[in-house]
This record gives C-alpha cells, structure tokens and sequence, in this order.
C-alpha cells in the first residue's frame, strides 16, 4: 500500500474527537476550535468561577429567573414529567426547577461523565426519591434515553444561553435534534442572552480579574497537556469582540508575535495579530428568539424576561405540524 497522504496524526491516549477537531480547525482560515472543548477538568472549574464574575451577569440572572418563575412554569407544564436538561454540567439552576416543578424524573445529560456523576449525586442527596438517570452523551446529535422513562410526558430543560455557542444554522439543528430525543409533546424551558450594549457585554466576556483571559488560554494548554503539543501559549492573548453582523460576542486567541508550532507532527505557523476563533456566543432578541425555536420545531409558549431586558426564559413546545395556512 502506498501511503502517501497517511497524516502523522496519531498521539497515544489523545482523544481523537479532540486531535481531529484541532487539526482541522488550524488547517482552515481563519482558525477555528469548537468552543465544546473548553471543558476539561481545568476548564470546567474556570468557567465555574466566570459565573461568578461581577461582570458575568448570565448565570446571576437567570438563576433569578429561575427562582422567580419556576413555579409557573410548574403550572403550565403540570407535574410528573421527566426533566431531561442538556449540557447538565455541574447542574447548579436545576433544583430551582426540580423543586418547583413536582417531576416524575431527572435525566442530566453531559458529554463529560465525571462532572456528571458528581452533580446526580448532588442532585440525588437533595432530592431524595427522584429518580436520577445520568447519560454520557453528545447532545449535539439525538439521545437513546433510559428506558425508565419511556412512557413518561417530557420537559426538556436548556439553560445558560448555551444555545448561543451556536451558529443559527447549527442551533436549529440541535432544537430539531431534541425533538427526536424527547418526541412530539415535549416541552422545552431554555436560556438565552439578549443583545445588549457592548458597553455590558464585552466586559463580561473579557473581565477585570482575567479569569475569561485564563479559560481561553486554557484550551492552549490542553492542546500541550493532550496533544503533546508545544504552543507557545504565552506569545498569545485573550480578546473578546462583538460582530455586529452575526449579533455574536466572539472570542479569539490573538498571536502577539510571528510563531509557529507542531501537534502531533504537524507544524502551523501564524503571524503577528493572526487569530484562532475559540468561542461564539450569539446574542438573541425576544422575537429572533422566537423565530429560532419556531424554526427548529418548537412553538413558543411563554417568555420570562428580567426587569432589565438582559436575559429571558422561553417555554415552548413540539407540536405535531399543523396544515400551514
Ligand atoms: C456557557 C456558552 C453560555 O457563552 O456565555 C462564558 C461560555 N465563555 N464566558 C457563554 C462563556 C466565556 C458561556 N456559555
């Protein structure tokens, strides 16, 4: 066999779902690496801590939004569903709605099991006879759930704007891709940012202390620690910007100098001011909101906005597809 395009891109015990995201997305410009892989161990605890930002207001927010609404949300989607929330991380809004809400179930699902374990077993201590089904999986693509809740009427639970990762394209996806997950007659309660001045939201993304700044150039560093990579990560700056255009804070690692580097035998090289595009997060008006859910199947039932107009709450629904007018 003649190998000629055979890519020395093998490294052992490299998640190979990471080395092809990165080698592709250095390959390409402008360079690109799918905000999903932030989240490492160190990522997760760093993105932990922006939540707690003065200028972060999302997670403060919408927790209120939480605290504040979850009992009628209760009321319009009746008690004995099962709570299928996507992304669940370290699931820290979840008791708001579990409380509230009388469920029959809680299923977290999360990419990263480790994370997940731990907050279902929170979760479990807090809500003693809930019954919890914890799944591993890339929510990004349609879920097999447990059978356990087979029979059982669904709310689907979607917080923290993480929708906003998206691009619109792949976001209407992902809304049609929980329908099949969770079948027509489910519901769905999901956080989005609204757009808002940049006065607001570019420090929130790029904040006094530099804890943004570290969880940015943390990904650097998980590509050496993973990839047996040598970016030099200090020759690198955070930035965050907001893109008019696409309605979107975005965030970029910016090389403050020429450089080049090798992961797993492949060299990239960049040069003084060049980027790689590490983050999306797509800001969403009431009506673009609605527009979105309408698009990836689900009919808008309720919005809950703060008093300051920065965040919202929907409450939508999979409905069979009617005769169109
Ligand atoms: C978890 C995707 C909602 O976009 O606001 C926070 C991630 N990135 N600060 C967001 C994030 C930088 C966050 N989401």
């Amino acid at each position: 066999m003649l190998l000629l395009d055979e890519p020395a891109d093998t490294v052992p015990h490299a998640d190979p779902a990471f080395l092809s995201d990165v080698l592709a997305g250095l390959a390409q410009e402008p360079k690109a690496i799918p905000a999903r892989w932030f989240y490492d161990r160190r990522g997760s605890e760093l993105f932990e801590e922006i939540t707690k930002l003065p200028e972060y207001y999302p997670t403060r927010v919408e927790t209120g939004l939480l605290e504040m609404h979850s009992a009628e949300v209760g009321r319009i989607t009746g008690s004995g569903r099962a709570v299928v929330e996507f992304g669940s991380g370290s699931s820290l809004k979840t008791p708001h709605l579990l409380r509230a809400i009388d469920p029959a179930a809680y299923v977290p699902i999360d990419i990263s099991g480790d994370f997940l374990r731990e907050s279902a077993d929170g979760l479990a201590q807090a809500f003693p006879g809930l019954p919890i089904f914890p799944v591993e999986a890339n929510f990004m693509r349609p879920v097999a759930l447990p059978q356990e809740i087979a029979g059982k009427a669904k709310l689907g639970f979607f917080p923290g704007s993480t929708i906003g990762n998206l691009v619109p394209r792949s976001a209407v996806n992902l809304l049609r891709s929980m329908i099949d997950t969770l079948g027509l007659g489910a519901m769905l309660l999901i956080g989005m940012d609204r757009v808002k001045g940049e006065d607001v939201l570019v420090p929130a993304y790029d904040d006094a202390a530099g804890v943004t700044a570290a969880f940015n150039l943390n990904l650097l560093e998980r590509i050496n620690r993973e990839l047996g990579a040598d970016v030099p990560v200090h020759l690198f700056r955070h930035q965050a910007r907001w893109n008019d255009l696409w309605a979107r804070i975005e965030m970029h690692l910016v090389a403050t100098e020429d450089l080049s580097f090798t992961i797993a035998g492949r060299r990239f090289a960049m040069q003084a001011g060049d980027t790689i595009h590490t983050e999306n997060s797509h800001k969403y008006d009431p009506r673009s909101a609605r527009q979105l859910l309408a698009a990836g199947g689900w009919s808008p039932i309720r919005e809950w906005p703060d008093a300051d107009g920065k965040f919202s709450l929907f409450l939508a629904e999979a409905r069979a597809e009617p005769v169109a007018p």
